[in-house]
């Protein structure tokens, strides 16, 4: 079992606290649905906030700083300042993000003279941060070492490279005074679909593989990242009207899918193979795992049934960022520490999960409440509870 470079422990502390103010804030949003907000508080905004933040600085600077560990324990000359000075930047740009999307979203803020987009003009520095850290990474990567963790990290940084393609192509897009709704969307649904299936995927996976140090022998692996990651360009039609799908972007959408199920089911049967992945949380991982194949194999059939469907959608989401992604990053970085806590974490994930399935519109009338929104605020906050208690622990140990 590996933990993080002790070089990186404060990164990680803002991570978990961006973690916080994020959750935070989508309970904030499910407040929206039922009451009332004070002032101009607008709930597409809301989500925004709540969702450049988790992406900027919950998802991203942990990935990375395991990358950096891995590199530090091959090299040991590694610049960790070099590292340190790229990661805090990110970071103090999502920070400074949060208010803008918040109170503004995509929106133009009056200063002075000028008329800013200010939050897309953040995005757009983040995302020269992240050109910064690959370059570090690529000048620190010894190519003879053959790792397999360190290929799915080669994998999932060059699915953030791609995916921030799509980003500046929105707002590239949005300036050219085009008005054109497909390619608006699927611009935005690529960068959703890449950094999500592609980058937070493949990369808690490279960082699973390595804190397990899996090293299976009876099948050979090398290739197992390449599915996912040309899978994760190929499937954003799926997030598009399906009206505006034609049949040549669903082919090419469901070969994708087919891909990425693939790799998926490799992983699993590895996973299980090993016989490491023991306990609670573990366990948990696995069948969230096994959910996430089982949805993808669904809706990969020629049935009534569509990804892009928005309560279908937040599920499926939630499922991979919050449950496969989250908690194995919960587990992995508190490294036997607070492990109990991971537990009633990883509980108050399966319940958001639970409660995001009963609004999917895909929920049983007999299992559905008669009031499931007021239930699915209550739990939405839960998750704050053990994250803010690993916080404060790791704060007052220093
Ligand atoms: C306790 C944890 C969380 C809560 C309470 C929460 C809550 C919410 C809510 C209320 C929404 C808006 C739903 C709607 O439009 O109907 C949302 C959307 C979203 N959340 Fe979360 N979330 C959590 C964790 C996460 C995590 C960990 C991530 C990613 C790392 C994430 C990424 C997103 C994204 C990308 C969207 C926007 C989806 C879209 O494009 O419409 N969330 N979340």
């Amino acid at each position: 079992m590996k933990s993080i470079n002790n070089q990186y422990n404060r990164i990680w502390k803002l991570s978990i606290l961006s973690f916080l103010i994020a959750a935070f804030t989508g309970f904030i949003y499910r407040v929206g649905m039922l009451y009332p907000l004070p002032g101009s508080m607008d709930l597409v905004n809301i989500r925004h906030a709540h969702s450049h933040l988790m992406f900027f600085n919950w998802i991203s600077p942990p990935i990375m700083v395991w990358m950096a560990s891995v590199l530090a324990g091959q090299k040991r000359d590694l610049n960790h300042k070099a590292f340190k000075s790229c990661l805090y930047t990110m970071m103090g740009l999502g920070f400074l993000s949060y208010p803008f999307f918040l109170l503004y979203g995509y929106r133009s803020v009056s200063l002075g003279q000028a008329n800013l987009p200010i939050a897309a003009i953040i995005s757009g520095l983040i995302m020269i941060t992240w050109y910064w850290f690959a370059w570090l990474y690529y000048q620190h990567r010894k190519r003879k070492i053959s790792d397999f963790s360190l290929n799915l990290f080669d994998g999932a940084l060059t699915a953030l490279l791609i995916s921030s393609l799509g980003a500046w192509g929105v707002s590239v897009f949005q300036f050219s005074g085009i008005h054109n709704p497909l390619f608006s969307s699927a611009l935005t649904h690529f960068f959703l679909a890449v950094f999500t299936e592609g980058w937070a995927l493949l990369g808690v996976m490279g960082i699973i593989w390595n804190y397990m140090n899996l090293q299976p022998r009876s099948i050979q692996t090398g290739w197992l990242w390449q599915p996912l990651l040309i899978g994760s360009i190929l499937i954003f039609p799926f997030s598009l009207t399906q009206s505006l799908v034609t049949p040549i972007m669903l082919l090419s959408a469901k070969v994708g899918l087919g891909l990425i199920i693939l790799s998926f089911v490799l992983h699993l049967y590895i996973f299980l193979k090993s016989k490491k992945f023991t306990g609670f949380v573990w366990k948990t991982i696995l069948v969230l795992i096994g959910l996430k194949i089982l949805f993808q194999a669904v809706a990969a059939l020629p049935i009534d049934l569509w990804p892009a469907e928005h309560g279908l959608r937040i599920l499926y989401l939630h499922l991979i960022l919050l449950g496969i992604v989250s908690i194995s990053m919960f587990k992995i970085f508190s490294f036997r520490d607070h492990s109990i806590v991971v537990q009633i974490f990883t509980v108050s994930v399966v319940l958001v999960i639970g409660s995001l399935f009963l609004i999917s519109g895909y929920s049983p009338n007999r299992l559905t409440p008669d009031q499931p929104y007021q239930i699915v605020m209550y739990i939405a906050f839960l998750p704050v509870f053990p994250a803010a208690w690993i916080l404060l622990r790791k704060v007052s140990k220093g």
